[in-house]
């Protein structure tokens, strides 16, 4: 039987062994998915020990991240980039190979979604310059994106980004984030705000124009404050489930052996968890 895991402190909230063990049970694998909560301390040689503990890989979630890039005897253009891993498993030959699947995720769900996001070449403006927004700001340059505004609180992280992903990404201060989105056609939030629990993100669309996308990578609740106000101004709005259950892909087929699928099934059997339709 292959195992799996996701390593996290916390990880009670993880939604991963939700996906993974839908997927397991669709396709009659004979394998398992299991959450593993790991203190800070002890990240490393628990991730260094995969083998040891049975499993075959492992997703990593927060705050073992970095810890898990380190860590990885090998690590892809992607999670170099992003300067994390959020996805490992063990090769034939035994190393420690990680990837990021969060820009992939991130990309597939809008490209899905929102196929037309990029037809304009339009700015696309960033808010947040977390771990989060380095995968999205890797997707997009990926993608050909051309110029990108990002707006965080502290504009130091915000310019450390544009430092380390070059001239296609330029600094706006938090406060002009509303003019900023006049030229825009695509807006995406990757900070937490607007997340159950956590302040409402506040920001005007007003100058948004009436084409551009909106996408939220927050995905509880599933439609954010900012997804519904943009859908009610007739914006296209993209939210974080799909990429949430698209970055889980690569970690399976890896795993498993199998790729899956992202259904609408899927998609209503991990929504229920989030107490949303
Ligand atoms: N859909 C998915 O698959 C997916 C994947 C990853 C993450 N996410 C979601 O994305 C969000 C961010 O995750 P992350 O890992 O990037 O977190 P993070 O590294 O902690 O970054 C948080 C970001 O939110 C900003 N922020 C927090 N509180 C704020 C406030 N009161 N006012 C203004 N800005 C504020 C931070 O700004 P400062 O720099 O100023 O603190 C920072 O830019 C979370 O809600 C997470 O659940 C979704």
């Amino acid at each position: 039987m292959k195992r799996a895991c996701v390593i996290g402190w916390p990880v009670e909230h993880s939604r991963s062994p939700t996906i993974h063990r839908y997927w397991l049970k669709l396709y009659g694998i004979d394998g398992a998915y299991e959450k593993e909560a790991v203190p800070p301390e002890q990240a490393k040689d628990f991730i260094r020990s995969l083998a040891k503990h049975g499993y075959a890989g492992a997703n990593v979630t927060l705050p073992h991240k970095l810890v898990a890039f380190e860590a990885a005897d090998i690590a892809d253009a992607a999670a170099r980039a992003i300067g994390a891993a959020n996805t490992l498993w063990l090769d034939g030959a035994g190393r420690l190979q990680a990837t990021n699947t969060d820009a992939y995720g991130f990309m597939t769900n809008l490209n899905e979604q929102a196929s037309g996001w990029n037809q304009g070449r339009r700015p696309v403006m960033v808010l947040g310059a977390g771990g989060a927004a380095r995968a999205v700001l890797y997707g997009l340059i990926e993608a050909g994106v051309s110029k990108i505004a990002l707006a965080n609180r502290s504009r130091a992280r915000a310019e450390d980004l544009a430092v380390a992903f070059g001239p296609k990404v330029e600094t706006v201060d938090w406060e002009d984030r509303d003019g900023a989105l006049a030229a825009c056609g695509l807006l995406v939030n990757t900070t937490s705000l607007g997340m159950t629990g956590q302040g409402p993100l506040k920001i005007d669309l007003a100058k948004l124009p009436a084409g551009a996308v909106v996408a939220d990578i927050v995905y509880s609740p599933l439609e954010t404050p900012l997804l519904a106000t943009a859908r009610a101004r007739g914006n296209i709005a993209v939210d974080g489930l799909g990429m949430l259950l698209h970055q889980a892909v690569p970690g399976f087929e890896r795993w498993f052996g199998v790729r899956p699928e992202v259904t609408p099934e899927l998609k209503a059997h991990v929504a229920a968890t989030l107490g949303a339709k």
